[in-house]
């Protein structure tokens, strides 16, 4: 039957469809073991270059990776600058304006990667392994990346808006946040863990200091001690936009103290506290398992950070690679 050229076209067909079709491509850790090899130890490279004259860009790196999946999915649409069919960006949304950072270095790993391979390796994926790369030479674990994302067309700046979760919101609302992109109590406790390392401003936790939901009093989840210290680095009349370290037990180094923290009442943000202090919730129990266990709290983080790099990814012939992370190609 394959001899009759009717079997050979369906069957051209079908071979066609099969490797053109994108509708359910999966990413892959090989993914540029023929056209890049090098991808990871280039993007490393940049960041390891970068860490040594600012400890802090690790955590920025990694929270660009979040904040990316979590609106329309892992496409690089934070990356876009405003210019050509971008009138909105991600950048500017609320979560990220004068907050999200370490765009230049995304710039300098893009042109190193460029230099070696030409119009392969997507800005989403470079995302992904500046994340991975970020981790483990701050103390965390490895993890084999997957890879194959491709770049997106638009950005959404209402959805980042939306989607991004925000540090005074409650435990529930987060939780839904997060399952919405298909991640569980699990990944929320795991990835949370993240703030073991970077800074946060004074603005998105000075709420809880003094009048805290307008009882008059400071949140009483905090530590009194710690709470003594956080009132003198950002006072009421003071610059919001002061700098704090997430965890200041070991402020760029990625290990589990974050949980011993929040365990001690040392929660920073009033999102990181709620995972131990509100009763009766899941999120205790693992906070008490990372807490009492870094080897616990690293596989379960690897795990998460696979679960959150695989949102919705653009693969096969969606998107496009650009050659410029802050813009459509052709624009
Ligand atoms: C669970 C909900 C989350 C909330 C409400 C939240 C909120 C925040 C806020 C308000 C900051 C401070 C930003 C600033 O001061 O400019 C921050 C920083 C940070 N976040 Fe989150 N975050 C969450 C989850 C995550 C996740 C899932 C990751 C990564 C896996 C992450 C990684 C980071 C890092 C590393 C920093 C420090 C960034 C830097 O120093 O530049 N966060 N987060
Ligand atoms: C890959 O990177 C390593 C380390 O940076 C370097 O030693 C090696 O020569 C590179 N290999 C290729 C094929 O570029
Ligand atoms: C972003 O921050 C700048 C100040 O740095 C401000 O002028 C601008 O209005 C902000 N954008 C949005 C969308 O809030
Ligand atoms: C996103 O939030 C910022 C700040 O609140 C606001 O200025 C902007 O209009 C919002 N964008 C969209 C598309 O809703
Ligand atoms: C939580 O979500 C509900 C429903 O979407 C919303 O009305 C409420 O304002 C949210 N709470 C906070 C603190 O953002
Ligand atoms: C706390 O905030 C509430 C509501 O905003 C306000 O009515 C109250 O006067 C404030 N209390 C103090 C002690 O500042
Ligand atoms: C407050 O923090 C200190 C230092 O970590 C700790 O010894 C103490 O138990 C904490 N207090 C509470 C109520 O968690
Ligand atoms: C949780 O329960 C403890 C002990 O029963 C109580 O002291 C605390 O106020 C409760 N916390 C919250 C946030 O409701
Ligand atoms: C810590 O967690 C690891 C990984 O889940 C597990 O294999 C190990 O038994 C745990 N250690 C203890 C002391 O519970
Ligand atoms: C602690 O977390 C690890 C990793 O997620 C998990 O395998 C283990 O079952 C957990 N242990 C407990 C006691 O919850
Ligand atoms: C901008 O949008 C127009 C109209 O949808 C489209 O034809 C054009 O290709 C887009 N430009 C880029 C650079 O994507």
């Amino acid at each position: 039957m394959f001899s009759s050229p009717y079997s050979l076209l369906l069957l051209a067909t079908l071979f066609l469809a099969l490797t053109l079709c994108p509708s359910n491509a999966q990413l892959s850790a090989t993914f540029y073991s023929s056209t890049c090899p090098n991808a990871s130890s280039i993007v490393r490279n940049v960041v390891q270059q970068a860490l040594q004259s600012d400890s802090r860009i690790g955590a920025s790196l990694i929270r660009l990776h979040f904040h990316d999946c979590f609106v329309n999915g892992c496409d690089a649409s934070i990356l876009l600058d405003v210019g050509g069919n971008i009138t909105l960006s991600e950048k500017n949304a609320a979560p990220n304006n004068n907050s999200a950072r370490g765009f230049d270095v995304v710039d300098n790993i893009k042109t190193s990667l460029e230099n070696s391979c030409p119009g392969v390796v997507s800005c989403a994926d470079i995302l992904a392994l500046a994340a991975e790369a970020s981790v483990s030479l701050s103390g965390g674990p490895t993890w084999n990346v997957l890879l194959g994302r491709r770049d997106g067309l638009t950005a959404n700046q209402g959805g980042a808006n939306t989607s991004i979760p925000s540090p005074f919101e409650g435990l529930a609302n987060i939780t839904a946040k997060f399952s919405a992109v298909g991640l569980d109590t699990n990944d929320l406790v795991a990835l949370s863990g993240a703030h073991t390392f970077g800074r946060a401003q004074c603005r998105f936790f000075s709420n809880r200091l003094f009048n805290f939901s307008g009882t008059g009093s400071p949140d009483p989840t905090l530590n009194s001690t710690y709470l003594a210290t956080l009132q003198q680095a950002c006072p009421q009349s003071g610059n919001g936009n002061s700098l704090n370290n997430l965890d200041p037990s070991s402020p760029d180094t990625f290990d589990n103290n974050y949980f011993s923290n929040l365990v001690n009442n040392r929660g920073l943000l009033q999102s990181d506290q709620e995972l131990f202090s509100t009763n009766g919730s899941a999120t205790v129990s693992t906070v008490n398992n990372f807490s009492n266990n870094q080897t616990a709290f690293f596989q379960a983080f690897a795990q998460s950070m696979i679960n959150m790099g695989n949102i919705s990814p653009l693969t096969g012939s969606q998107g496009e690679i650009r050659s410029d992370c802050k813009k459509l190609n052709g624009s």
